[in-house]
């Protein structure tokens, strides 16, 4: 028997950055959804070691009511990412409530955040107006901590979000600042990911695309429904007859048409013609459609597959709470030892 010598110790893997991002679960999950931030998760878990949360907690700081429809929500809200291409084998999915050391993590940054700090944030007074909450909770003033101690809990490197998200990213880089500052290097100090992308306007022609506002086209609507709604958009206003040149710029229609039909060259020949009133409404409508229900199909077949086995979300969601929460734990570990709260060596 001939003695090899051992082999060399195999490289450290390099350490992938890690994104975090999440989704407060409001319901199901529509195309504006996709063209605002699950597009571009689907394209960064190949490069990054994915968490993407469930904000079940979130939900609670507006209201208390209806709390027995957020199961059905968190349910609609993973199978929405399952669907467009969200692969649990590379993105971490897990529920936030499940991850009770998050609530422990919130406490501490609380303690470090001041009251006019955190009464600053714009998205504060823009829930109190849009929901029409006249004195809001303690947890409501708490949302971006919460959200800060999400995205600290795995250690984030990178936070995708929407443009409205900014403020509570800037405010997690100063808690994490000022955590190691004062107790010692625990955090990295997390970058916001904003996609350049407008958003997607409702079908009402309202700027924002929202579950609350019912001008959505689901992602798991049938090609009917979405006919029907498509149908019925807003377009240009002024416009009245086909003859009529109509207005393509900021024309929903149009803008989605950018989106989700990928045949440009007819894209371009109905923007001229519509500019120059020798196409209708109609047509231009027809042909949007069966541009959406082309790039639903997929998404439509994938739900289909998921569902054919009914445990595979709460699956999904159960192994990657235990591996976020395992994150969690060790976060929270060095916290404690960090502000000397690690009593009798616990
Ligand atoms: N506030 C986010 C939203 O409404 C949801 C969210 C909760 C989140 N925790 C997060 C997003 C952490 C990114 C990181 O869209």
């Amino acid at each position: 028997m001939t003695m090899t010598a051992p082999a060399p110790p195999a490289a450290a893997p390099k350490a992938r950055k890690r994104i975090l991002t999440g989704d407060r679960p409001t319901g199901e999950r529509h195309v504006g959804h996709y063209v605002g931030t699950l597009a571009n998760r689907v394209r960064l878990q190949d490069e990054y070691d994915t968490f993407l949360l469930v904000a079940d907690h979130h939900m609670m700081t507006t209201r208390l009511t209806g709390l027995e429809e957020i199961e059905h929500n968190i349910r609609a809200t993973v199978l929405g990412n399952l669907a467009v291409g969200i692969d649990p084998e590379r993105t971490t999915i897990y529920l936030q409530s499940q991850v009770p050391e998050v609530a422990e993590i919130f406490l501490y940054f609380a303690m470090m955040v001041t009251v006019p700090r955190a009464q600053r944030i714009p998205t504060l007074k823009e829930q109190m107006r849009d929901l029409r909450i006249a004195h809001p909770s303690y947890g409501l003033l708490g949302y971006p901590i919460l959200q800060a101690a999400d995205i600290l809990c795995v250690k984030g490197d990178l936070v995708p979000v929407g443009q409205d998200q900014r403020s509570h990213i800037e405010l997690t880089r100063e808690i994490a600042r000022d955590f190691n500052d004062r107790f010692g290097p625990v955090f990295p100090v997390p970058e916001p990911l904003i996609p350049e992308l407008g958003m997607l306007p409702g079908t009402d022609g309202g700027t924002k695309m929202g579950n609350s506002i019912g001008n959505v086209i689901d992602l798991f609507d049938d090609a009917k429904t979405v006919e029907r709604k498509v149908m019925g958009m807003y377009t240009d206003p002024n416009r009245i007859r086909a003859t009529d040149p109509g207005k393509v710029e900021g024309n929903p229609v149009f803008v989605y048409h950018d989106f989700f039909n990928p045949d440009r060259a007819e894209v371009e020949d109905l923007k001229e013609r519509y500019r120059t009133g020798r196409v209708g409404d109609v047509e231009v409508k027809k042909r949007l459609a069966v541009a959406l229900n082309a790039f639903l199909d997929p998404i439509r077949e994938r739900r289909d597959a998921l569902l054919r086995d009914p445990r595979i979300v709460e699956e999904v969601i159960a192994t990657g709470t235990a591996r976020a929460r395992a994150e969690a734990q060790r976060t929270l570990r060095e916290m404690r030892a960090a502000m000397k709260l690690d009593y009798f060596g616990a």
